[in-house]
């Protein structure tokens, strides 16, 4: 019944033509392009000024836009087209006598086509007389076009479009000629069609992970937001891979750090709107979904190589209060003999929530927590946000004063002088990671608080960047970046809201350009601080993210509630950040706001044992939900997801060398990995580590059992309960058991051969254990693995290693050890080869 109605709606859609005055104004429901994003048009002549088409919707329930382009909408004409060494290029002239009505439109621009490798593409489209905002991030530069190019471009002259299509099978990836292209300062727009529905990335966001293509309104803009759908959250990531109906992937990038919209409609179409910059698009040909990744990685950086103890379990809470109470609830962990590699502090260390320094009250015995954690073992993280204190008496507070000497902070437009906003420690200055002096300023910073406490990492919060105020203490100017001519629909409803002024002054550009930047650019500046203070790998956690965030730390999900729903969908920002080139990702184990209840967190203690970065984190008045808050019964099943993950992490290591060289994900939805198996393209309630461990976790209250996917093959049981149980899958649901005091369901792919090692309670003790090697075969008998090993860290410069292959064939297992500089003792001591049916 559900079919037909919505096959019939369909039908009613493709056969009802509308035309205000014109035949170009026949263009079918779910093809039409909006030309007046700003709104629902209630006067038919703002938008026919446009040029464009009016038909006020029939029902008030659809999202059709009411002004839409016409089919031969006037735009830009290609000329001068000349092919170069590097690909092809052209002008683009705006046909006399337009008038659009958007402010200040470009008359030429320069279309720049690159063949840069065989599967991708770039292209860009400039102001063809001066220069505009570019991202300054490096990507790779090409000078000559590649061969065996697996598409092909094609160009339409007037108006102006391309035309990208798989060479092997005709697949056209974009069709630009579906509407106009639209290139003012301050307003840039491009439509495409889609070859898919089935399109997955673009954060960040909360939602399902395939994005929806029914009138879908995305938005970009760095935000200090609590995750909720369809609003712009603390990162930017303009970049989505398709999955074609015949399985191969495609990926499209707009490398663009303006206020954006990204709009995807049911034709299947995609539109990009920016407000500034320029349209510089990258286009990856896969074919796998994997290929993908590493294509996007080629371009925005490979992910940073963790150390290894950032790879146990973390702990935090933002309410201990004192150095005693967090100190207190190391040493129950211990005494629970509950894994824990990393002990946190939120803000409440601080001296009045100052940066780099901690409450000599309160915290008095900070350093000698930390020197206990380092006397076992263990590690530490503490918060650091980007406001600057600026009203403590001087020659008080370095950070202030060194800021001011080097001139570091960024600037209010109006009175030149640093800008001010609000946050924990009142009123704040704001560090301009874009600056050539921030690198020696902010180490100095990190430095000098690492004379009095020796973190091993950073997490750095607040870095959208986060004003309680709007734009700065004393408002902001009206111009025309404050108040733009279009404003993307973004959460809070202007650009300021919640933040700095747009027209702010960066060392060399506004806050309107690099505002979504500032956590990109602080990650950076800490990353090279932590190696340049520790002399090793360095650990960095930010909440805000850009692309290319990955070369220099992790991310967590924010702000999250403690509720099941935020459980389910914590698993979507796992898989969407491994997409995007940042696989150190996790969400607050538990939630962080709201209050958990004792089956939720176990629940969460069972799925974040799986999340790449493990951190159980609640807020202040919260209560506190540490494994050893809970009931002894319920500390069962939690311990035992760590030890899991404890025998796991050299496989999960293995999987972040791999990411670190290649691109590749650690963690992975099941459309990632299968993309020929349709069924896989909705599932995000399970994930993968790598392409060996299936993760199907109970996220449902009063659940016992898990319906979970099987793609077609032999995945064999890895729960303590069903160790060795196979399932030999058509491609079939299965109903697991999962009790909640019992193990989360894990299953090996047979193929596979996972290097493990005997857990124990924090890294520095597991890495000392005997390994074993977890052998599952597939239907021929064959399984192999890989483990990487190194002591954990050493800067990758100066890292001896190891990689050793395993391959089962027939009745033999065989290991080949390369790049053997690694001097250190490992013992293997259990094999454990699943599937054989009788006595070998
Ligand atoms: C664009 O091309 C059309 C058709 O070739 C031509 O009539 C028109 O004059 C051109 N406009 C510009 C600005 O070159
Ligand atoms: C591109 O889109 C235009 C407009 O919808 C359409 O007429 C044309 O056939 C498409 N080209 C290809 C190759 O699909
Ligand atoms: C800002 O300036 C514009 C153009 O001068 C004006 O229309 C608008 O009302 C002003 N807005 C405010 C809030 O003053
Ligand atoms: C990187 O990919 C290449 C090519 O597939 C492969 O040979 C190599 O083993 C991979 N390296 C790592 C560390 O995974």
């Amino acid at each position: 019944m559900r079919h037909c109605r919505v096959f019939s709606f369909v039908l009613i859609l493709q056969t009802i033509w509308f035309s205000s005055s014109a035949q170009e104004c026949s263009i079918s429901k779910v093809n039409r392009i909006d030309c007046y994003p700003e709104t629902v048009p209630s006067v038919q002549e703002h938008c026919e000024n446009r040029g464009c088409c009016y038909d006020p919707k029939i029902d008030a329930n659809d999202d059709v836009p009411w002004c839409f382009f016409p089919t031969d909408y006037k735009s830009y004409n290609l000329t001068n087209y000349k092919p170069t060494i590097f690909g092809f290029q052209g002008m683009l002239t705006l046909a006399s006598g337009t008038t659009h009505h958007f402010t200040k439109e470009i008359q030429q621009l320069k279309l720049q086509v690159f063949f840069e490798t065989e599967n991708r593409l770039r292209v860009k489209i400039v102001d063809a007389r001066q220069s505009r905002f570019e991202v300054p991030i490096t990507t790779p530069k090409v000078t000559n076009a590649a061969t065996n190019l697996q598409y092909k471009v094609e160009t339409r002259s007037d108006p102006f479009g391309f035309i990208v299509t798989r060479k092997d099978n005709g697949v056209v990836i974009l069709n630009t000629t579906v509407g106009p292209l639209i290139y003012a300062d301050q307003f840039i727009q491009l439509s495409s069609s889609l070859p898919t529905h089935d399109i997955y990335g673009l954060g960040e966001r909360r939602g399902n992970a395939l994005v929806s293509t029914n009138w879908n309104r995305l938005l970009f803009w760095a935000r200090d937001q609590i995750p909720k759908d369809h609003a712009n959250l603390y990162g930017d990531h303009p970049f989505y891979i398709g999955l074609e109906n015949d399985g191969k992937a495609h990926g499209v990038f707009l490398l663009n750090s303006n206020a954006k919209e990204i709009e995807l409609q049911p034709s299947p179409a995609v539109t990009w709107r920016t407000i500034g910059g320029i349209l510089d698009f990258y286009v990856f040909l896969g074919p796998t979904p994997e290929a993908v990744v590493q294509q996007y990685t080629d371009v925005v950086g490979k992910p940073f190589m963790p150390p290894y103890w950032p790879l146990g379990f973390h702990l935090c809470r933002w309410g201990y209060g004192t150095s005693e109470n967090t100190w207190n609830k190391v040493k129950e962990m211990r005494a629970a003999k509950i894994p824990q590699d990393v002990q946190w502090n939120d803000i409440d260390y601080m001296q009045q929530h100052l940066d780099f320094t901690y409450n000599h009250d309160k915290f008095n015995t900070l350093p000698n927590m930390v020197s206990d954690l380092h006397n076992n073992g263990q590690h530490y993280v503490m918060i650091i946000d980007p406001g600057i204190s600026n009203n403590q008496p001087k020659g008080n507070y370095p950070a202030y004063d060194d800021g001011m000497e080097l001139d570091v902070f960024i600037k209010d437009p109006t009175t030149m002088e640093p800008i001010v906003g609000v946050v924990w420690p009142g009123a704040t200055v704001f560090p301009d990671y874009t600056h050539p002096s921030i690198g020696s300023y902010w180490e100095k910073q990190l430095l000098r608080y690492y004379e009095l406490v020796k973190f091993d990492g950073v997490w750095i919060d607040m870095n959208e960047p986060s004003n309680f105020g709007t734009g700065s203490k004393s408002g902001c100017p009206n111009n025309t970046l404050e108040n733009p001519p279009y404003v993307p629909h973004v959460t809070g409803g202007a650009l300021q809201d919640r933040t700095l002024c747009s027209s702010a002054i960066h060392h060399s550009t506004t806050h309107y350009n690099v505002h979504s930047l500032t956590g990109l650019f602080e990650m950076k500046a800490t990353s090279e601080a932590l190696e340049s203070i520790r002399k090793k790998r360095s650990f960095v956690i930010s909440r805000s993210t850009f692309p290319s965030a990955g070369l220099y730390g992790g991310h967590w999900s924010g702000d999250i509630t403690s509720t099941w729903e935020d459980l389910r969908k914590s698993i979507v920002s796992i898989i969407n950040f491994n997409m995007f080139g940042i696989p150190m990702v996790g969400a607050d184990i538990c939630g962080f706001s709201g209050f958990t209840n004792e089956e939720l967190c176990i629940r969460w203690m069972q799925l974040g044992a799986f999340y790449p970065f493990s951190r159980n984190h609640n807020m202040k008045a919260a209560k506190a939900q540490a494994p050893v808050d809970f009931s002894t019964s319920a500390q069962v099943p939690m311990r035992n997801a760590l030890l899991k993950r404890y025998l796991l992490l050299p496989y999960l290591y293995t999987l972040f060398h791999s990411a670190h060289v290649n691109g590749t994900t650690v963690a992975r939805g099941l459309f990632l990995e299968f993309p020929q198996d349709s069924n896989t393209r909705k599932i995000d309630e399970q994930f993968m580590w790598g392409s060996g461990l299936l993760i199907s976790p109970a996220l449902y209250q009063s659940a016992s059992t898990v319906n979970a996917y099987f793609p077609a093959g032999f995945w064999y049981d890895c729960t303590t309960e069903n160790l060795g149980k196979r399932i030999n899958s058509n491609g079939q649901y299965e109903t697991l058991q999962s009790e909640l005091h019992g193990s989360i369901p894990l299953h090996i792919r047979g193929g596979n051969i996972i290097p493990a090692q005997y857990p124990d309670l924090n890294t520095k003790k597991s890495r000392k254990n005997p390994f074993l090697l977890l052998v599952a075969p597939d239907n021929t008998g064959k399984a192999c693995g890989e483990l990487y090993w190194d002591d954990g860290e050493s800067l990758m410069t100066e890292n001896p290693s190891i990689t050793i292959n395993f391959v089962l064939s027939g009745t033999s297992l065989t290991s080949y050890p390369s790049n053997t500089g690694y001097s250190g003792t490992m013992l293997l001591s259990y094999v454990s080869i699943f599937g054989i049916t009788s006595k070998p």
